[in-house]
């Protein structure tokens, strides 16, 4: 048995499953969002912990009777990316950790272009200084709490966090190092020029394993709060990101995966570590050893949607909300939605645009505003499949997760949309199968990745484009790329 586990934006999610690939046992808990004020988004590092705890706690409880423990025999993760997690001298929190979804740092973003060159950047990391990254925060705290930057003894992402207090030992891995714009992605190293230019001490990065590398066993502490045999190993996991892209066997040239959980993702596999795109796309390592992947962001995805339904929808369920979508035809009478609640980054790099409703008619009911929000946000991640597009990359078939493919008008709308070939998988634990395959594969169940992947998960249900509805979307999204350019004058 290995567990995966996956350290979400809202809560965290443990998978337990057999090396036949099933899934014997799931737990999940959730944690709250700290919002002090507008843009800030923040967690208790302590909370993510706790309820770690107490998911694995449940699923030692409920294998009980049903085999050994001793039979389990790794554990890894799947963490949100960039969050900023600082500890002290002793290794205690110094503060609340500052979130991928956090857009405070706007300012500093502009000062590390104007510091280190927007080239330099690129070149360095492949990837553009967004708000999300954790450099921008750590710059943050640095100006706004002088202080406590000074007390700072190492920075950590959060299952990173999470890792060093089940098994007492600190490291990050590349495929998270990769988004905090301080890592040399090609050279898979913290880059010493870009610590040194922005007066990040060496020591503040922690040592980088391979996401399937030995972190470390459970301390005699977390293996009594759990349940779980001390001698459990725990290798070091992955990037959400790239654990879902293990876990929908992205593991090779041409595969390409749409994820829409609060954020969502197009993302496409990538042997090489020297492709140009500018900067337009995010290009971080994989949670497979010297490979790559290149991504694209909609940072409103299911967040749209579930804003949406809090919003207008409340007392009901999702699938509810969603009955009366079906019904409605493509293009939703022409109501378009644009999904920027909270700013945008691909291929729109702006904190501070924001979303609209545009063509609302006095005939649209609420089941239009619903297909409205789902078609703009697949419009937007389709923004990111024509940046790939564009670069020569044939895109022709997509294996979509989270909340985008678990509901078929949806999943229709997303062939439609992209042109291409829909799959989903037969399994829906998303970035927490990856996990537990790094957890199979760092523990020697499985020659590589690609075989484990092979046993773990397999396609389920193909959605075909249907020419009609494709050439309908065509004319939708080139009214839909114009609304940015004006409705970013109204945001700033
Ligand atoms: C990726 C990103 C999000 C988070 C969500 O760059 O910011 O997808 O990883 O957890």
């Amino acid at each position: 048995y290995v567990i995966g586990i996956d350290l979400g934006t809202s809560s965290v999610k443990a998978l337990l499953m057999n090396e036949l690939g099933e899934v014997c046992g799931e737990a999940t808990k959730p944690y709250p969002l700290i919002q002090k004020k507008a843009g800030y988004s923040e967690q208790a590092p302590e909370d993510w912990v706790e309820q770690t705890t107490e998911v694995l706690k449940e699923l030692v409880t409920r294998f009980e009777g049903k085999g050994n423990l001793d039979d389990i025999v790794g554990i890894s993760f799947s963490g949100q990316m960039h969050g900023l997690v600082l500890l002290d001298e002793s290794h205690e929190v110094l503060r609340p950790a500052i979130l991928w979804n956090d857009t405070r740092t706007t300012k500093q973003c502009e000062e590390i272009y104007q510091t280190a060159g927007r080239e330099r950047i690129l070149s360095i990391t492949k990837n553009p200084a967004l708000e999300g990254f954790t450099l921008p925060k750590l710059l943050w705290v640095k100006e706004h709490e002088p202080d406590l930057f000074e007390r700072a003894s190492v920075f950590m992402l959060p299952k990173d966090y999470v890792r060093f207090k089940m098994t007492g030992a600190i490291h990050s891995e590349y495929s998270d190092a990769a988004g905090t714009l301080l890592l040399d992605v090609p050279n898979k190293k913290w880059s010493k020029e870009i610590c040194d230019i922005f007066g990040i001490k060496d020591s503040l990065c922690p040592p980088l394993l391979e996401s399937h590398g030995f972190a470390g066993t459970l301390t005699p502490e977390f293996s009594r709060n759990t349940g779980l045999l001390a001698e459990t190993k725990v290798f070091a996991g992955g990037a959400d990101n790239a654990c879902g892209a293990i876990g929908a066997n992205i593991l090779s040239e041409g595969a390409t995966l749409c994820s829409i959980g609060t954020s969502g993702v197009i993302l496409s596999y990538e042997a090489e570590d020297d492709l140009d795109f500018g900067g337009l796309v995010h290009y971080f390592n994989h949670g497979k050893e010297d490979a790559f992947y290149t991504m694209g962001v909609t940072l409103s995805a299911g967040y749209s949607l579930s804003w949406f339904k809090e919003q207008f929808a409340k007392e009901e369920t999702m699938e509810q909300l969603l009955a009366g979508v079906e019904d409605i035809h493509p293009g939703a009478n022409g109501l378009l939605f644009t999904p920027y609640l909270s700013g945008e980054r691909t291929p729109h790099p702006d904190a501070k645009i924001r979303a609209s409703f545009i063509g609302v008619d006095a005939t649209h009911t609420r089941a239009h505003f619903a297909r409205a929000v789902m078609e703009g946000i697949t419009f937007s991640l389709n923004e990111s499949i024509e940046i790939f597009r564009e670069k020569g990359k044939t895109i022709d078939t997509i294996v979509s997760i989270g909340g985008g493919a678990k509901n078929p008008a949806w999943l229709q709308m997303q062939a439609d949309i992209f042109s291409a070939r829909v799959v989903t998988l037969n399994k829906e634990q998303g970035p927490a199968l990856g996990a537990a395959i790094l957890a199979a594969y760092g523990a020697g169940l499985f020659a590589s990745l690609a075989e484990c992947a092979k046993v773990f998960t397999a396609y389920k249900d193909e959605y075909m484009p249907n020419q009609e509805n494709v050439e309908h979307y065509r004319k939708l999204y080139a009214l839909y790329k114009k609304v940015y350019p004006q409705t970013k004058e109204i945001c700033e």
